[in-house]
């Protein structure tokens, strides 16, 4: 890929962006991957489970933990704690949960640019880290701040950011607003990330045209179908070389994929345990023909290996048959 053509992001994603998964998107034509947010509460109280959101792999690379507070001295002291790991440390103020909102994290952050841009300063002071934010357009009440804080946070020194054109209030209902996008690209100088509503090469080509921005990040688009990566650099003549799955359709890519994030799962969860298998496996047979009945057998199943490989005989069959259709 040559240096100017812009980054593709898998958008960091709470239950769907586990490390396997980001491995398996970067392999599918992801540039840059996420983890997905991780509390700076649970960070620094040693937290297990937040420890085990912000691990990575070589073939991961680089590295970029997401985390979220509403405590300027525990994100402070969280960045201090990743400095040594990560490559990049990115903050969120874009969760609109209402459970990250109450305590002035995420999102609501957004009401008070002020504390967002004292937040930022501090964790820019505590490291030699990098420092990225990813943002919505605003809370939704009042004018949107998202300008405003890209402006004072490019001044601070971050590195990078990322908007989805959406408000807090918004959630994901109505369209992502890129034009909101585009009068950010124009102000800062530092790279932005346009993210919303990006799900196919032509959205894609779209996206960048209306914003200006030099890269994308995708998020929905992304679940159950990494390919969408490759498909949108093949699309948009960035890439000419084969995907990994070969030249077969849809169902073909499908299984492979589905294979290989079973082989990253076998790899990297030392107990083979993945507490998002089964809503991957949903999404990666979501719309196909006999899904809906594959799905209730999978339902009811326990064991992680013989759901791993029911999905598989299951993707395996209908690329065989498309094959055969084909041929
Ligand atoms: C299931 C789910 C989980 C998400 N978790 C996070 C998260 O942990 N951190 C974050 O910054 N955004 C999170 N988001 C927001 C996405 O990163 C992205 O901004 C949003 O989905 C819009 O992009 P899209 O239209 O491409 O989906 C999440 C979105 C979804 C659908």
């Amino acid at each position: 890929m040559g240096d100017q053509l812009p980054p593709l992001f898998l958008a960091p994603m709470a239950g769907v962006t586990d490390l396997a998964y980001r491995i398996l998107a970067r392999e599918c034509g992801a540039d840059v991957t996420v983890t997905e947010f991780t509390a700076a509460s649970g960070l620094t109280r040693r937290n297990t489970y937040s420890w085990l959101k912000v691990e990575s792999d070589p073939r991961e690379s680089p590295f970029i933990p997401q985390i979220f507070g509403g405590i300027i001295e525990e994100m402070v002291q969280t960045v201090e704690m990743l400095q040594d790991r990560a490559d990049v440390i990115d903050i969120n103020f874009g969760c609109p949960a209402p459970k990250v909102c109450k305590n002035d994290a995420g999102a609501a952050l957004l009401r008070d640019p002020d504390r967002v841009v004292s937040m930022v300063r501090a964790c820019i002071e505590a490291t030699e880290v990098p420092i990225t934010v990813k943002m919505r357009l605003g809370t939704g009440s009042g004018e949107n701040t998202a300008l405003e804080i890209c402006e004072r946070l490019e001044a601070e020194g971050v590195e990078r950011v990322c908007v989805h054109g959406r408000t807090l209030r918004q959630r994901y209902s109505g369209e992502a607003d890129w034009d909101q996008i585009r009068e950010i690209s124009e102000a800062v100088s530092i790279p932005v990330i346009a993210n919303g509503d990006v799900i196919d090469s032509s959205t894609a080509s779209e996206c960048l045209e209306a914003t200006g921005a030099s890269g994308l990040m995708i998020g929905r688009g992304a679940i159950g179908r990494p390919t969408i990566f490759n498909e949108i650099k093949r699309d948009l003549g960035w890439i000419t070389d084969p995907p990994p799955w070969g030249e077969g359709g849809d169902a073909i890519a499908r299984a492979w994929c589905w294979n290989r994030y079973l082989e990253l799962c076998e790899d990297i969860y030392a107990d083979s345990r993945n507490k998002n298998l089964k809503r991957h496996a949903v999404s990666f047979t979501k719309g196909l023909p006999g899904a809906s009945a594959m799905r209730v057998d999978l339902h009811g199943e326990g064991n992680q290996r013989k759901l791993g490989r029911m999905v598989s005989e299951y993707l395996e069959g209908l690329a065989s048959l498309n094959e055969a259709t084909a041929a």
